[in-house]
């Protein structure tokens, strides 16, 4: 198994949802608001003349929790439906998963998906 951590933007969070839930590997998903920063260091905004740094920009983290089978899939779904080609679409990073438990059945691996 194997978690799969996008950071996209906020506004393509709903696109990215609704292509992720046509999947038959769809099986779940953690969304997280946070305050991040890439390669840019944020972005440089004029307010009344005067410019300043807004270091940190709002983005969603969008946490999947998938079979092995499935990552490339889903990796290649968040890419199409995340991407703008601007800078700060965003990133995906893919963690090993140790395991995974279904609480109320106690089923284990890949059948607690
Ligand atoms: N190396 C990293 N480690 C942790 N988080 C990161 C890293 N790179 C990007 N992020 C997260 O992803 C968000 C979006 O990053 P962003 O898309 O701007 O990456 P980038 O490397 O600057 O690419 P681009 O040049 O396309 O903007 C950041 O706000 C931050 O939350
Ligand atoms: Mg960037």
């Amino acid at each position: 198994m194997k978690q799969i951590k996008a950071i996209v933007r906020p506004e393509k969070l709903p696109d990215v949802r609704e292509a992720l839930e046509k999947t038959g590997c769809y099986r779940g998903v953690m969304i997280t608001d946070i305050m991040g920063q890439g390669a840019q260091k944020g972005i440089t905004q004029a307010w009344r003349g005067e410019k300043y740094q807004v270091d940190l920009l709002p983005k969603v983290m969008i946490d999947l929790v998938v079979k092995d089978e499935d990552v490339e899939t889903i990796t290649n779904i968040i890419i199409k439906s995340a991407r703008t080609g601007d800078i700060g679409d965003g990133k995906i990073f893919i963690y090993d998963v140790v395991e995974a438990v279904r609480i109320r059945t106690g089923e284990k691996g890949n059948d607690a998906l």
